[in-house]
């Protein structure tokens, strides 16, 4: 019997590919890790039995059904969040779809924390400014930004990744905790009370950070309804999907120095960054790399690759979504 054809759409850390070499799967890998348009995807998904994939593919029914001749019934996402993928269509058609929850979770909280710092001590503001030359010295009162000792931490998604972020803020920066999850959660192993609304968060919090899953009802969470209930002095951070918040609205708040400052890892339209965020000061930007350390980057393809493995030889798979 022939093995099981995989195709890797992206380049995976060495361990990654190696592991899924030494796996009994004919595996196609991606060496010079150009994404895959459409049209390649379409081909991978006619021509393997399961794809290892990322972020940047984008997985609906269309897709899925495209040429009538699919053979692929796994596709292993490398991440936690699923929201490039159209789970409903997947579900409908019997497409296995896996994701990397758990490993990337310290990894992401480090740079939420690292966002809040940077945001909050206006560190991308004077790092420019020294940057620029135009650094004059040492002054007792210029260049201010605010302690997080004593401050509210508010956190929009209190799964693992939310639970994380405010523990470190918590007991490593001696921050309050609020949060609101759909569901009931907790108790946690560090305090934190529970808020009943999204409102009460945005209202109270001196730091937001959200953590919420992107796309469906969760797509402008952060409106600017509830971007006006923010105080003058908060900050916004996003290390979870760009489009979690109204960017125009955000943008708005921000020019207008109705907010204090924001850190985003996320972008609505990836790799777009509108370009208004480029003029603001008071806004560190990262290209997504909430999980990018060697470290976790590996762990994730091991993930995704012990699902695929697993599927193929029959086994429990580690981490399925649906
Ligand atoms: C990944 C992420 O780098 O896991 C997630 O949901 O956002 C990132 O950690 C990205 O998804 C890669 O596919």
């Amino acid at each position: 019997m022939s093995r099981p054809r995989v195709v890797v759409t992206r380049k995976m850390p060495k361990a990654v590919e190696d592991r899924l070499r030494a796996a009994d799967l004919d595996v196609t890998f991606n060496e010079d890790d150009t994404p895959y348009t459409r049209d390649r995807l379409i081909a991978a998904l006619q021509d393997a039995d399961g794809l290892l994939l990322a972020v940047s593919d984008v997985i609906d029914g269309p897709l899925l059904d495209a040429g009538g001749k699919r053979r692929a019934q796994i596709v292993a996402n490398f991440g936690v969040g699923v929201n490039h993928i159209d789970l409903d269509a997947a579900k409908a058609r019997g497409v296995i779809v896996t994701n990397t929850p758990g490993v990337l979770t310290d990894a992401t909280a480090d740079l939420a924390l690292a966002l809040i710092l940077a945001a909050t001590r206006r560190m991308s503001e004077m790092e420019a400014v020294l940057r620029r030359g135009e650094w004059g010295g040492f002054s007792p009162t210029a260049d201010l930004g605010m302690s997080l000792q004593g401050k509210t931490l508010g956190v929009i998604g209190m799964g693992r990744i939310g639970q994380a972020t405010a523990r470190r803020a918590v007991l490593g920066f001696g921050m309050t905790a609020i949060h609101f999850n759909r569901s009931a959660v907790g108790p946690f192993d560090f305090p934190a009370e529970a808020r009943p609304s999204i409102e009460d968060v945005m209202a109270e919090a001196d730091v937001i950070t959200l953590h919420t899953p992107g796309g469906g009802a969760n797509s402008g969470l952060v409106s600017a309804a509830r971007i006006a209930l923010m105080k003058p002095t908060a900050y916004l951070v996003n290390t979870a999907r760009g489009d979690v918040i109204d960017e125009p609205a955000l943008i708005a708040a921000l020019k207008s120095g109705r907010i204090a400052g924001a850190g985003l890892d996320v972008f609505a339209k990836e790799p777009h960054v509108p370009a208004e965020f480029l003029t603001i000061p008071s806004v560190t930007l990262l290209p997504h790399i909430g999980s990018a350390t060697l470290e976790t980057r590996t762990a994730m393809g091991m993930l995704a690759a012990e699902n695929l493995i697993a599927h193929f030889s029959g086994q429990p798979l580690p981490s399925q979504v649906v």
